[in-house]
């Protein structure tokens, strides 16, 4: 079969997850402020980053914005169980109060070495946000911010991807075929 059409059973649709990350950025400025250092994981936390940044906006938060990108899947479903710096920070986060924001938190590996990262780069303080934590047994770290509790199977669309494919689909499900 060509990449990119395999069937999707909907978990979570755009109205699902657009709500949600509303609610997510109150509890975020709540708990924050206005004065957040955003630092994004990509690249599956493209597409939720550009929401949520959006939501926090309209919640009232007027952060600075970076990015880094890891990788540890390769081609396949299962990670590689090693986390890779792809390409690092362009803004110093030393003395700030940092919010890490990823797609999904499933071994916890990747959000650990991002929070390390940061620390060692002497970030002040580092609070975690991801869109979806799945069902995994004891995650070296639990995240601040979560959007959904997801069960433990491989999701794909709205960021995540599968060899590439499917991160552009408005909402998440599961590959069925
Ligand atoms: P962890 O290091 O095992 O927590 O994996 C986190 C990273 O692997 C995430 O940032 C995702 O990019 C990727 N990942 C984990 N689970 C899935 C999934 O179900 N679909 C697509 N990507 C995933
Ligand atoms: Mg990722």
């Amino acid at each position: 079969m060509p990449g990119g059409e395999r069937k999707i059973e909907v978990l979570y649709s755009a109205e699902a997850i657009a709500g949600r990350i509303e609610a997510l950025a109150q509890e975020i400025v709540a708990a924050l402020g206005r004065d957040a250092h955003l630092v994004a994981v990509l690249k599956g936390s493209f597409v939720f980053a550009a929401d949520l940044i959006r939501a926090l906006h309209r919640a009232g938060m007027r952060p600075r914005i970076d990015f880094l990108t890891l990788a540890s899947y390769g081609e396949s479903e299962r990670s590689s169980g090693e986390v890779r710096l792809a390409s690092p920070l362009a803004d110093n986060p030393a003395g700030r109060t940092v919010l890490l924001i990823d797609d999904i938190l499933d071994s916890g590996r990747t959000l650990s070495y991002a929070k390390d990262l940061l620390l060692a780069q002497g970030a002040s303080a580092v609070t975690t946000c991801v869109l979806l934590r799945k069902a995994t047994k004891a995650p070296p770290l639990n995240p601040d911010f979560v959007g959904f509790e997801c069960p433990a199977r491989f999701v794909v669309g709205y960021g995540l991807d599968y060899a590439h494919f499917y991160r552009e689909l408005p909402y998440i499900g599961y590959l069925t075929d």
